[in-house]
């Protein structure tokens, strides 16, 4: 079927699917909202790529399918700008944001305007962390891009931004209105982080270099000389600013484009540009400093990077008035956030022990201010870390801490190791109680072979025991636990339940009120399920989903303590490993006094209250939903992750089915999430993750 279509008729087909594929195209990738299935477009495109091979000269300068990339050049030519590209003064404090706004008022008030006590509008926005480009429309079609270079003069890729797609290739407008002459709009080109991850998995695959961050992954991506290999990237851009526009509508100007910034945003928006959402209009530096608040807090969740947000007084008129000063605008400020990235000293590597009896190595570092707060130790989360990061006590390294979530330290400056770095030595015996420290193979985590004689462990176990989704001991928290400990008044949960308020009283900072008050907290909380007794033993890898299923099929301990492995794993979400664990808990003598001694101390569910009615419904997002993690999480590994989960409820799950609910992927995430994608398993990435287990 390779019949030729005579020209006339071609020339017809092409006019007709040019700005079908641009309709489609900006549904797609500016408004988010597509309207056919992605073959659909594929076909269509498929179809005027044959009709322009077979007729050349069909093929105009705003064609769809020159987005795949044109023949490389040899060099980019120069471009200078009619507009200058500015950059912007940085504001790094909430003071030093106070202080631009008052110096443009002071400066408004010299020319003659309102200044002093007025109250500015301001137009806020992200400041996104990609490359600057300039793009050139004449009559409404895209003739020109190029780079910021010296801001004076840049580099001519208008081969390379065809090729992205959510830069329009001809201006949107409404019918009877006109295309202006000329315009010019600037904006950002960005490397999504999803397909920064993606394109330095890709790389490292291949042995190649990796990109340090998506900035410089953008910026390496549209200075190519082969448009096809910009083509195969995935950028995307946001327009900020109008820089010129020659013969516009009359109409449009007097709708207000001449007037404020925010106005020549919708503008652009209207005509076809990607304009962040995020950009919001306030009033004076307050306002803006709530802006900032909020961007931070929202950063992390973003697809895309931003280091910080830009505020510019909103009326042309006044940023007219205000004018420059040698390369930045008086009228507008970055505030940057704080670095997320620090560069400081190991100066040790202690072992934290665990409610599991998990060691865990901690790196103290030289205090270093990052993301906004002093950070002095990092976890390193397991040797099998230290070792691939090839952490060493003495080293300099690159410790991160990004939105709220725990710093981490993420690389070794391997250039600057002194000479007397140390090695991490995980040691053979237990830091809090001395027992035997053992590693299996098969587990990247060391554990102290001391049970609940470990005091470490002790601690933590009742510290898990009194939580609230187990026992809920109301104001027994973590200090009061390890002094009990300390002080040989509590050995094990059981002895919570023996202990008088003559005792709590004597202890420091412990009133009879205060003392009363936790015994009374303590006897409330007798009262149970049986789901959240069996969650409160803390035997491990059983979380509250796991807990729940046990509840439901035997009566009491009792009835588990003489299950066979092969029986407990008939129960749904039981598989082997927990099975073990379940059953040697239930094989321990200790374990077991335990549990006959709180039982003895009056601990008892009554059968007529369901899980349900005592909040195991909660956490339906997690609780009960199966989850496969895969790739490397920048801000807690694997195991805690998992950790964190189970206790929540959720089933982990090593393979990805149709049966999976989510896949939280890190970076270098291998096949689990191609198998996710194409099965269609909604895909958790770090920042989306994080956000539901703090919710
Ligand atoms: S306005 C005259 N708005 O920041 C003002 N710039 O340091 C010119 N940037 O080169 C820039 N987001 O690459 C502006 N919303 C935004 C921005 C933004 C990122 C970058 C831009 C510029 C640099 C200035």
């Amino acid at each position: 079927m390779n019949t030729v279509m005579p020209l006339s008729e071609a020339e017809a087909r092409v006019e007709n699917l040019r700005p079908i594929l641009h309709k489609h195209n900006y549904l797609y990738y500016v408004l988010d909202a597509p309207e056919i299935p992605d073959a659909e477009y594929d076909k269509l495109f498929q179809e005027l790529l044959a009709l322009e091979a077979q007729y050349p000269a069909l093929q105009r300068i705003d064609s769809p399918t020159l987005r795949v990339g044109a023949p490389p050049l040899k060099l980019f030519p120069q471009v200078t700008h009619v507009v200058p590209m500015l950059s912007l003064d940085n504001a790094f404090s909430d003071q030093a944001v106070r202080d631009f706004d008052a110096r443009v008022r002071d400066r408004l008030q010299g020319q003659g305007q309102e200044g002093q006590g007025q109250v500015l509008v301001y137009s806020c926005e992200p400041k996104l962390d990609g490359l600057a480009v300039s793009l050139l429309y004449e009559n409404g079609v895209f003739v020109q891009g190029a780079t910021r270079g010296d801001g004076t003069t840049g580099e001519q890729i208008t081969e390379n931004l065809r090729t992205v797609l959510a830069i329009p290739l001809v201006l949107e407008v409404e019918e009877g209105e006109s295309f202006p002459r000329v315009l010019e709009v600037r904006g950002e080109v960005f490397m999504p982080k999803a397909a920064f991850l993606a394109l330095n998995q890709q790389a490292e695959a291949k042995g190649e270099k990796r990109f340090a961050n998506p900035r410089n992954a953008a910026a390496g991506s549209l200075r190519q000389l082969n448009s096809h290999i910009t083509a195969k990237r995935s950028l995307g851009f946001f327009a900020y600013a109008l820089a010129r526009v020659e013969a516009l509508d009359v109409a449009l100007w007097e709708e207000g484009i001449g007037k404020t910034h925010s106005q020549q945003l919708e503008q652009l928006r209207k005509w076809g540009f990607p304009v962040s959402p995020e950009v919001k209009v306030v009033q004076g530096a307050e306002g803006c400093l709530d802006y900032f608040a909020s961007m931070q807090k929202k950063r992390v969740h973003l697809p895309y990077e931003i280091d910080g947000v830009v505020y510019k007084v909103d009326s042309l008129a006044l940023q007219a008035i205000l004018g420059f000063v040698s390369r930045a605008p008086r009228w507008a400020i970055a505030h940057k956030f704080p670095a997320e990235e620090m560069l400081t000293e190991v100066l040790d590597v202690e072992f934290q022990v665990g409610r599991t009896g998990a060691l865990t190595p901690v790196a103290r570092l030289k205090p270093v201010f990052v993301g906004g707060v002093t950070v002095s130790n990092a976890t390193l989360h397991n040797m099998d870390e230290v070792q691939r990061k090839d952490i060493r006590i003495h080293d300099i390294v690159v410790v991160r801490r990004a939105g709220d979530v725990i710093p981490a330290v993420a690389s070794v400056i391997f250039d600057q190791r002194p000479k007397n770095a140390k090695q991490v030595q995980l040691p053979a015996h237990c830091p809090v109680c001395g027992s035997d420290v053992e590693k299996l193979e098969a587990e990247a985590i060391a554990r102290c072979t001391g049970g609940l004689g470990c005091r470490a462990q002790c601690k933590q176990s009742i510290s898990h025991f009194a939580s609230r989704r187990a026992m809920y001991i109301d104001g027994l928290g973590e200090k009061l636990i390890e002094v009990l400990v300390d002080k040989g008044l509590v050995k094990s949960v059981a002895d919570l339940y023996v202990l008088e308020a003559s005792a709590l009283a004597t202890l420091e900072r412990m009133g009879e009120k205060s003392a009363e008050k936790i015994i009374q907290a303590i006897s409330v909380s007798k009262k149970t399920t049986f789901a959240k007794f069996l969650y409160a033993l803390g035997i491990r890898e059983v979380g509250e989903a796991t807990a729940l299923s046990l509840s439901r099929h035997f009566k009491d301990c009792d009835a588990i303590r003489h299950a066979s492995i092969e029986a407990l794993q008939e129960i749904p979400d039981i598989g082997p490993i927990v099975a073990v664990h379940i059953h040697t808990f239930f094989k321990q003598p200790h374990n077991l006094e335990v549990i006959s001694r709180l039982l003895k101390e009056g601990i008892e569910w009554p059968v007529s209250v369901t899980d349900q009615e005592n909040g195991h419904a909660e956490h339906s997002e997690i609780m009960g939903k199966t989850f496969v993690l895969t790739g490397t999480l920048n801000t807690l590994s694997r195991e805690e992750a998992k950790e964190r989960l189970i206790a929540l409820g959720a089933k982990i799950s090593e393979s990805v089915s149709k049966k999976t609910h989510y896949v939280v992927v890190g970076d270098a995430p291998g096949s689990k999430r191609t198998k996710a994608e194409n099965l269609g398993v909604p895909i958790l990435e770090e920042a989306e993750f994080l956000k539901l287990l703090a919710e």
